[in-house]
């Protein structure tokens, strides 16, 4: 004879097992402390790439007046993510983000070279590539000298093969 076996109900009240409080705190203190983690990580790698577009970064501005750069400098204006590189034969604006992956480049003085945390990219005074993987040469953006200011326009990168004097903007 077959003996019948009882059916389980799986959502009955008799197969929940209560969570213990123990258990509860545990997984309280877990997720805590996966969201801690998770900012941590999102904050150390946030500055690597660049923010996104609409937000309140001004698109033109003044960098100073053109007796403010000395021939030979190169100026960071990190909120506009811009270079004003003033050499002998004028002035550029050169964007910091890198054309590789998107990484913001920095200006080295001592070694006079634009370098990527990134990937170890290397870029001359007029942003071209002398070392690393970028395809081109760092982007322009439009200068222009008004009423003895030097003005930038961010909108749109300009992107190039090489570095031309023509690129070059007299004060
Ligand atoms: S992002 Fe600059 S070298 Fe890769």
């Amino acid at each position: 004879m077959e003996m019948m076996k009882e059916k389980k109900d799986p959502g009955s009240q008799a197969d929940k097992k209560p969570i213990s409080r123990r258990r509860f705190i545990a997984y309280v203190w877990i997720a805590a402390a996966a969201v801690v983690v998770g900012e941590l990580i999102a904050g150390t790698f946030a500055f690597l790439w660049p923010r996104r577009k609409g937000g309140k970064i001004e698109t033109v501005f003044i960098g100073g007046k053109v007796t403010d750069f000395k021939v030979g400098e190169v100026i960071p204006f990190r909120k506009e993510r811009t270079f004003i590189v003033r050499t002998e034969g004028g002035f550029l604006a050169i964007s910091s983000v890198c054309t590789h992956l998107h990484c913001i480049v920095n200006w080295n003085a001592v070694l006079k070279e634009f370098e990527c945390p990134c990937h170890g990219a290397k870029f001359n005074q007029f942003g071209e590539v002398v070392a690393g993987p970028p395809p081109r040469p760092l982007d322009l953006y439009k200068l222009q000298i008004v009423a003895g200011n030097v003005v930038i326009d961010t909108v749109g990168g300009i992107e190039r093969n090489k570095f031309d004097p023509s690129q070059l903007v007299k004060a």
